[in-house]
């Protein structure tokens, strides 16, 4: 999957030490889950195997070929044709260029047109506002929130559910 700027690949083992290190970084995993999680570079060279046999793929940077994050599809359903997809651009450098939508461009219509997929779903925390902004842009629109069930900072936030259906993304992709 090849995009203008990054392409879609399939994740290396010696890629652990890099994820490891975007990982532990509180900055970068602010606005996720695994904040709260101790990632040691043992523990993600064993989940690797496992993540690579689903859909996970690093996001490369085109120009450089330097690994910039990950992106993936969680909980894929072949009977309802739905997912979650997640993302993380690691590098902070390459943040709020673009990269974090295209690779999700790339992932979702790989999605929608070889894992037949109808329904795409993603959640955010409310006060990841470069998400939202990028979500918004591919077409994402909020289905509802779970109200201040998220501690952050020691603030209380809620969690945003977004979807897109297959013709809503395509429709919003031909605009852009
Ligand atoms: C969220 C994330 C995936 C978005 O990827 P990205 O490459 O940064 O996003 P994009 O550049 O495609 O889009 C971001 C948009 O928000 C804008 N933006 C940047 N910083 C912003 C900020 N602080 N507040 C609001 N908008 C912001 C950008 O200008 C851009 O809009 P534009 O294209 O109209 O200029 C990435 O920033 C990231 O990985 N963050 C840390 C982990 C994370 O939050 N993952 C997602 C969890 S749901």
């Amino acid at each position: 999957m090849v995009g203008k700027k990054c392409f879609l690949s399939p994740i290396f083992l010696e890629d652990a030490e890099k994820i490891t290190a975007y990982l532990n970084d509180l900055e970068v995993t602010n606005t996720l889950q695994i904040a709260t999680k101790n990632i040691s570079l043992f523990q993600e060279k064993e989940i690797l195997p496992k993540l690579v046999k689903e859909h996970n793929y690093a996001i490369v940077d085109l120009q450089t070929e330097k690994l910039l994050g990950i992106c993936g599809f969680n909980d894929y359903n072949a009977i309802h044709r739905n997912c979650e997809i997640g993302l993380f651009i690691g590098n902070k450098d390459y943040w709020g260029k673009g990269y974090g939508e295209e690779a999700m461009c790339l992932l979702m219509d790989y999605g929608f047109r070889f894992l037949n997929l109808r329904n795409i779903m993603l959640r955010l925390y409310d006060f990841n506002n470069r998400g939202l902004k990028c979500y918004k842009k591919i077409g994402f629109k909020e289905i509802g929130r779970r109200r201040k069930a998220v501690m952050r900072n020691m603030q209380e936030a809620d969690e945003i559910y977004m979807d897109i259906l297959s013709e809503e993304f395509y429709k919003a992709k031909k605009k852009t």
